[in-house]
């Protein structure tokens, strides 16, 4: 199995995203990832391992038989979550994850706490963070920062695992693991993820989110995207590429509620203000019809869902919040319990919970 450590840094980022994944595997554990950075890295069987794996855990968690099992399985390592950026549902999920699994954390939320306000580069922060965890879990408004440190970390003489929380505007994978056993729970009695129509709405063009979760979704078959947005916020030509090599069927429109009524899944997204280049460049586009209220409530198939990765603004209208069809709550916990099984499985525990009271 190729090693980051046989490969330099520049050959490697040079790499096609799915040539990487190899390089990100578990050396001891086959199809297992180590490091957790892209989407690309997730294949179906992975996605139906790990959506296993958190409806095991989600079950155990419910009884303090289950639970002290887990809280047994890893009180000899310790994670730390470096969020250089806001976040609430990333960063709690992933610390209730770790403390699900006895993992000890520790964290840094602001790189002006840390001794980056001092001039010290990005390497030998996460260096330093290395030196007393066995995990880092990474948010940082730099595209590809968490990739070049985990190539920094297996080529030192500590390598321990990077997930990726969300990487600039690029990609967010846990999210998207999250998404995914959403729409593979909602759809679990209904003829299952397939032959499906799920419409992203709102910023796609700095979503990271959606990035991440287009990908995911060409695992499953038949699964058309469409995307709605105004045009200064279309969906970027990269992410529609893979659609168009994978011979995945999508649309491009400006029409939500013409895209609702042939939905499965509609997933709303918020306008990511925070990337604009000047002050109230977004406040200037006209987005008042790429929001989800009432209406659109009424136009949406009985047993099509909403997604959002949260956090909203008013893009779905608080009326539509005890809709059954409103999967966002419910999508916010299944974060918890999908990166528990992820850092149970890049940690080689995914057998042992699959064997609990067998
Ligand atoms: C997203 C993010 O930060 O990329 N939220 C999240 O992680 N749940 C989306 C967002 O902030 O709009």
């Amino acid at each position: 199995m190729a090693k980051l450590t046989e490969i330099s840094w520049n050959d490697f980022e040079a790499l096609p995203l799915e040539t990487k994944k190899p390089y990100l595997e578990n050396p001891g554990l086959s199809d297992t990832p180590y490091h957790t950075l892209f989407a690309q890295q997730f294949d179906r069987h992975l996605l139906e391992r790990l959506a296993a794996l958190s409806n095991r855990i989600r079950f155990m968690a419910k009884s303090k038989e289950g639970s002290l099992y887990l809280k047994s399985l890893l009180p000899h390592k310790r994670a730390m979550l470096y969020f250089s950026q806001p976040s609430s549902r990333t960063f709690l999920s992933h610390l209730n994850a770790c403390q699900i699994l006895g993992l000890t954390t520790s964290s840094v939320r602001d790189s002006a706490t840390s001794s980056e306000a001092k001039g010290e580069s990005k390497t030998d922060t996460i260096r330093t963070f290395s030196s007393y965890v066995d995990m880092i879990i990474m948010r940082t408004p730099e595209k590809g920062l968490a990739e070049q440190m985990a190539w920094e970390l297996s080529n030192s003489d500590r390598p321990i695992p990077i997930i990726n929380a969300g990487s600039g505007k690029d990609q967010h994978p846990t999210q998207a693991l999250l998404d995914i056993y959403t729409l593979l729970r909602s759809f679990e009695t209904k003829g299952g993820l397939r032959n499906r129509t799920v419409t992203f709405c709102g910023d796609l063009l700095r979503g990271r989110t959606v990035r991440s979760l287009s990908y995911l979704l060409t695992n499953f078959e038949n699964i058309r995207q469409v995307f709605v947005a105004p045009p200064q916020l279309q969906v970027p030509e990269d992410v529609l590429e893979i659609l168009k090599e994978k011979g995945v069927s999508y649309a491009i429109s400006d029409n939500l509620r013409e895209a609702v009524t042939v939905s499965d899944a509609v997933y709303m997204t918020r306008i990511q203000d925070e990337w604009d280049k000047d002050k109230g460049e977004s406040a200037r586009i006209d987005t008042s019809r790429f929001k989800f209220g009432a209406e659109e409530l009424k136009l949406l198939p009985k047993d099509g869902v909403i997604l959002h990765p949260l956090p909203r603004r008013d893009e779905i209208a608080i009326c539509c919040d005890h809709d059954p069809r409103a999967m966002y709550w419910r999508q916010m916990r299944n974060g918890m319990w999908i990166r528990a099984a992820l850092i149970a499985m890049t940690f080689g525990f995914e057998k042992q919970i699959m064997c609990f009271g067998a």
